[in-house]
C-alpha cells in the first residue's frame, strides 16, 4: 500500500493543530515528524512536547524521524509522547541493533534511515529486525531541498536486497519529493512517500489531492494491487 507521510517540518507551527487536522480529514495515513537536535544535523526543529500536544487530537500514525545523536537515549521519551514508528539514523547509533530492539520492545515499529552516502550494506545483518528503511534523498537537516537523482538506483538496489533476503519492510523515501517526481520514486520501489514543502506549501488539500492522483496513475500504470 502506498502511503503519503507529510513532514510537519514544513508546517506553520502557529496553526499546527489545524493543519494536522486537514491532513487527517484528507485521509492521509501517516504524519512524518522530523526531530532535529542541532548536533547530528545543523538545525534544531522541536522535541517530544510538540508530539504530546498533537497526539491528543490525532489518530494519524506518528512516523517519528529522529535526526539526533545516539537516539537510544530518547526512545522511551518519544514513545511516551505518542510515536507509533521511530526511525533512527544508522550513522548516529553506536549500537544500531540494540537501538532497534529497544524500539520494538516498547511495541513500536522500528525504522532505520540511511544518509545519501551510506551504503545499503549497513542493513545486511538487521534486514529481518526492521519494519521500515528510510532512504534519504537529501542531506538531512532542512526541508525544501532538491531530490538527489542517484537515490533512485539506491531504492532499486534496496528493493532487490529485500527480495533476495525475503525481508518484508516498508521503503520510505524522504527529501525533495514532489507531485512531479514521485512516480519515479514509486517505480524504483518506494511505498512510503515523505513530503514537506510539496504538501504544506500552498493549499494543503489541493497538494494532497495531486499526490493521490499521482498514486492512482502509478497504480494503474503498474497494476499494483493496493494491498
Ligand atoms: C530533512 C527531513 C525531511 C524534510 C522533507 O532532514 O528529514 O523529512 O522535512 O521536506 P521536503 O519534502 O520539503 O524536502
Ligand atoms: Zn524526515
Amino acid at each position: 500500500m502506498i502511503k503519503l507521510a507529510p513532514s510537519i517540518l514544513a508546517a506553520d507551527f502557529s496553526i499546527l493543530g489545524k493543519q494536522v487536522k486537514i491532513i487527517e480529514e484528507a485521509g492521509v495515513p501517516y504524519l512524518h515528524i522530523d526531530v532535529m537536535d542541532g548536533s547530528y544535523v545543523p538545525s534544531i526543529s522541536f522535541g517530544s512536547p510538540i508530539i504530546t500536544s498533537i497526539r491528543k487530537n490525532s489518530k494519524l500514525v506518528f512516523d517519528v524521524h529522529l535526526m539526533v545523536e545516539e537516539p537510544i537515549r530518547m526512545i522511551q521519551e518519544f514513545k511516551d509522547a505518542g510515536a507509533d514508528i521511530i526511525t533512527v539514523q544508522a550513522e548516529a547509533c553506536t549500537h544500531l541493533h540494540k537501538t532497534i530492539h529497544q524500539i520494538k520492545d516498547l511495541g513500536l515499529k522500528a525504522g532505520v534511515s540511511l544518509n545519501p552516502s551510506t551504503s545499503l550494506n549497513t542493513l545486511d545483518y538487521i534486514l529481518h529486525d526492521i519494519d521500515m528503511v528510510l532512504i534519504m534523498s537529501v542531506n538531512p537537516g532542512y526541508g525544501g531541498q532538491v531530490f538527489i537523482p542517484n537515490t533512485l538506483q539506491k531504492i532499486r538496489d534496496l528493493k532487490e536486497k529485500a527480495l533476495k533476503a525475503n525481508a518484508t519492510f516498508d521503503i520510505e523515501v524522504d527529501g525533495g519529493i514532489t507531485q512531479d517526481n514521485v512516480n519515479e520514486v514509486l517505480k524504483a520501489g518506494a511505498n512510503v512517500i515523505v513530503s514537506g514543502t510539496s504538501v504544506f506549501g500552498g493549499d494543503i488539500r489541493d497538494n494532497i489531492d495531486r499526490f493521490n492522483q499521482a498514486f492512482r496513475s502509478f497504480k494503474k500504470e503498474n497494476e499494483v494491487m493496493d494491498g
